[in-house]
């Protein structure tokens, strides 16, 4: 089939890379179809509200290195479940998906190309079930969607923590400190145990791997009594302490939609540990750092080629799907087996094998 005019947006969080996808997917359609492609701003709220923006190779040409997404995005504004506050503080749920149909119709779309992680995708499948023909395209930084080796954004970020933990290596090592980094992962540590191998922290927490503060101290005791007092701990921010589960330290406040916001495990790690141990500690964030700025080169290489597998496959007419990594190939899979999943860090993977074979700490007993 050739293509006349596709749709693209972005949902959730941003991350590096999606400009990188928007790029291909806008060359691809015009260069292999000379098709119009749609830009929706906003994630789905555009195309509740209509508002979009045409994308051609002229709009689109330095985009690639850039962070962020040109067409914004909300991790807010699900259509199916859209909540909105009254002024006497009651809560509406209104379901607006029937008018981003009949906005998808009034645009004459050929396809709807949603880029996201697993809330988006999961909207993605919703509307491919009211006959809306959707492909997704698969980002987070966290890395945590099933059937695909990685998601883009999440080498990235996991460089941006590695030069973090580099920079609080020598500065603790200056002083004899503990150094936490928290890192963000909610449900899943692959940021902080990549990051944190890669840049040889000695104890990694991470929310698969419910952690006892006696092993973490046990940890950095035994490092001071062989001659050196610093450590360094990688925290993934949905870290969860055994008997107490996650750490909420952040004043987070109710909130009408999205996700819930973490984030404050490395100071109530800090506090734990200046308790039990006579060392200075000092807790560093990094926050949306990691999500923000220009994609590495696998990223730009990962989001370029999911943009136009995924251009390729809507001439094809392979809806209800989603392009994935599956090294070294990107194919596609079925949008209905990923729908509300998780891809959590196995407790058998070799990642953490290896890790704990080396010596790092993962906050648990040692194997
Ligand atoms: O899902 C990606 C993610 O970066 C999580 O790791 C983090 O908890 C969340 O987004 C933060 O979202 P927000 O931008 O709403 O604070």
């Amino acid at each position: 089939m050739t293509l006349k005019r596709v749709g693209i947006l972005t949902g959730g969080g941003d991350c590096s890379g999606l400009n990188a996808v928007i790029r291909a997917v806008t060359r691809a359609a015009i260069i292999q179809h000379g098709a119009k492609v749609v830009g929706i701003e906003g994630g789905f709220e555009g195309l509740i509200s209509g508002q979009t923006q045409e994308l051609t190779t002229r709009t689109t040409k330095d985009i690639l290195t850039l962070g962020g997404t040109i067409l914004g995005t909300t991790n807010k504004g699900n259509p199916f479940e859209y909540r909105t506050r009254t002024e006497d503080g009651t809560i509406q749920v209104h379901d607006y998906s029937d008018k981003a149909v009949e906005t998808f119709h009034k645009l004459k779309l050929d396809c709807l190309f949603v880029v996201g992680g697993e809330g988006t995708l999961e909207i993605g499948y919703e509307f491919f079930k009211k006959g809306i023909p959707v492909i997704g395209i698969p980002k987070t930084i966290d890395n945590d969607l099933e059937k695909t080796d990685y998601t883009f954004g999440f080498q990235t970020a996991v460089q941006v923590a590695c030069d973090a933990i580099d920079r609080l290596q020598t500065t603790g090592r200056s002083h004899d400190r503990v150094m936490i980094l928290e890192v963000m992962g909610r449900n899943a540590g692959w940021i902080a145990l990549e990051a944190g191998i890669a840049g040889g922290a000695h104890i990694i927490l991470i929310p698969e791997i419910e952690y006892q503060i006696e092993n973490v101290i046990r940890k950095i005791a035994l490092r001071k009594k062989g001659g050196s007092p610093f450590s360094i701990i990688m925290v993934a921010e949905g870290a969860k302490e055994k008997g107490r589960g996650t750490i909420k330290a952040q004043e987070a406040g109710q909130r009408l939609q999205g996700v819930e916001k973490l984030g404050g495990v490395g100071f109530y790690l800090a506090r734990q540990i200046e308790k039990q141990i006579d060392l200075e500690v000092r807790t560093t964030v990094l926050g949306h750092i990691q999500r923000g700025g220009s994609p590495n080169a696998f990223d730009r290489v990962l989001g370029t080629r999911l943009g136009s597998f995924a251009v390729h496959s809507a001439a094809q007419k392979r809806f209800g799907t989603m392009v994935s990594l599956q090294t070294p190939d990107i194919v596609l899979v079925d949008l209905k087996d990923l729908a509300g999943k998780v891809r959590t860090v196995s407790l058998n993977s070799q990642l953490i094998r290896c890790a704990e074979s080396i010596g790092i700490n993962m906050g648990r007993e040692a194997m």
